[in-house]
């Protein structure tokens, strides 16, 4: 059940918002006058009567200010309630918004169906929010798993395994979930994603998402699935203004705001990728069943080892599994040193998916690759119920 706490007094806008949960959401909306927004969060909530409140709502007649103010208190107070905001405010006052811990903007002549969206989003948010608080002791922020899919060799699957990566977490963790494309040339997560991205990862790390971590969760793009992503930049040629010291501080902002930060990576070691490396604490690597892939893989993990760059969980994915290319998993388990955690098929329905933006986990199709993908998601939600993992190196700011 949840409770939304609606403050207007416009009954148009109300009755689009009941209509909105009318028998498809299991919801009850209560309205109180806007003039509500000049309370405290306490005097607030106790005007809710029944269950307790999952989402505050504010009309599009809330006093800005006030709004503004009540959800930073509420933001500090209850921060498992989802604030939402329904306005068009100038971009100035986004970010202002954002800072105050509103979650949401809706735009106030949205349809029903819109509104559900952006219900459903607020509750996905307070049950993620719930149930992060619940682990861990005393209510203390634990730092995200930050997890780098990683192979020297291009075309193995690395945007394949980290999109379905992501899908797969945020079925454990909705909200939870952040996707960093840091293939910063020639990446694909937005393509992989269907998302058409307003801000990119050059957004994120000049100015002031820098020094604000509400400032970067604006410029965050949000997936049908409930995936934030942070995409590649447009132009190829800004990866080069993007330093290693930049990439390492967004990680760390987003460790500190996210269950799971899963990172796309551009093939090979470069800086970028090394940089992703030091804040890591779990690499996934991903191998092809051909052996140009898996003799860059025993020379991507010498190098590693030497610079002593191995993050503390480590994981294998064997892609385009197929028994017709003369090679076994053994094969490639015995050439590599190291066993091999999962298995993902060759299918027909991984292009199928990638060219309609539709990572495969998100259909019901579950063929061989299907569940070599899902088990690996599996392997991780499953794992962060146990003992939390450190990165290499703590943070650096
Ligand atoms: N298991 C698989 N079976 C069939 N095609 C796959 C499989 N994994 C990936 N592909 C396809 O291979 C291509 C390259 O995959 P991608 O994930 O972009 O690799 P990378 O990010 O390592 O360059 C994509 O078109 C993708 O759909
Ligand atoms: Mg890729």
């Amino acid at each position: 059940m949840s409770r939304f706490l609606l403050l207007t007094d416009i009954q148009d806008f109300e009755r689009r918002l009941r209509a909105a949960v009318k028998g498809v959401m299991p919801g009850a909306i209560q309205r109180i006058s806007a003039e509500a927004a000049h309370l405290t969060p306490r005097d607030l909530l106790t005007r809710s009567i029944g269950e307790p409140t999952d989402v505050v709502l504010f009309g599009p007649d809330v006093d800005r200010e006030a709004a503004f103010r009540l959800a930073r208190e509420l933001d500090l107070q209850h921060p498992d309630l989802a604030v939402v905001l329904a306005g068009t405010p100038e971009p100035e006052e986004i970010v202002a918004a954002m800072r105050a811990g509103i979650r949401d903007i809706a735009d106030p002549a949205s349809d029903p169906a819109e509104l559900r969206l952006l219900l459903e989003r607020a509750c996905l948010a307070t049950d993620s929010r719930r149930r992060q608080g619940g682990e861990g002791s005393g209510g203390e922020r634990r730092r995200g798993r930050v997890i780098a899919v990683m192979s020297p060799k291009g075309g193995v699957g690395k945007t394949t395994v980290s999109t379905n990566l992501a899908v797969g977490l945020a079925k454990a963790a909705p909200m939870g979930v952040v996707i960093v494309d840091l293939d910063l040339q020639f990446g694909d997560v937005a393509s992989a994603l269907n998302l058409d991205p307003e801000h990119t990862i050059a957004d994120a790390v000049f100015g002031a998402a820098a020094q604000d971590s509400m400032v970067l969760k604006a410029f965050l793009s949000l997936d049908e699935t409930g995936v934030y992503a942070l995409c590649g930049p447009k132009n190829p040629a800004d990866a080069d203004l993007i330093t290693s010291e930049q990439v390492a501080v967004l990680i760390n902002q987003l460790a500190a705001e996210f269950q799971y930060v899963v990172l796309d990576t551009a093939p090979g070691l470069g800086e970028h990728v090394l940089a992703a490396l030091e804040q890591a604490t779990d690499a996934v690597w991903v191998v092809g069943m051909d052996v140009p892939s898996i003799r860059g893989l025993n020379s991507g993990l010498g190098v590693l080892k030497e610079l002593q760059l191995m993050p503390q969980g480590r994981h294998v994915v064997l892609n385009f599994a197929d028994r017709r290319t003369g090679l076994s998993v053994q094969d490639v388990e015995t050439s590599i040193g190291i066993p091999v955690d999962t298995v993902v098929p060759r299918s027909r329905m991984v292009p199928l998916s990638t060219n309609k933006g539709m990572p495969l986990l998100t259909g019901a199709t579950r063929d061989g690759a299907w569940r070599g993908l899902d088990k690996l998601a599996k392997r991780f939600a499953q794992d962060s119920k146990q003992e939390p993992k450190l990165p290499r190196q703590e943070v650096l700011q």
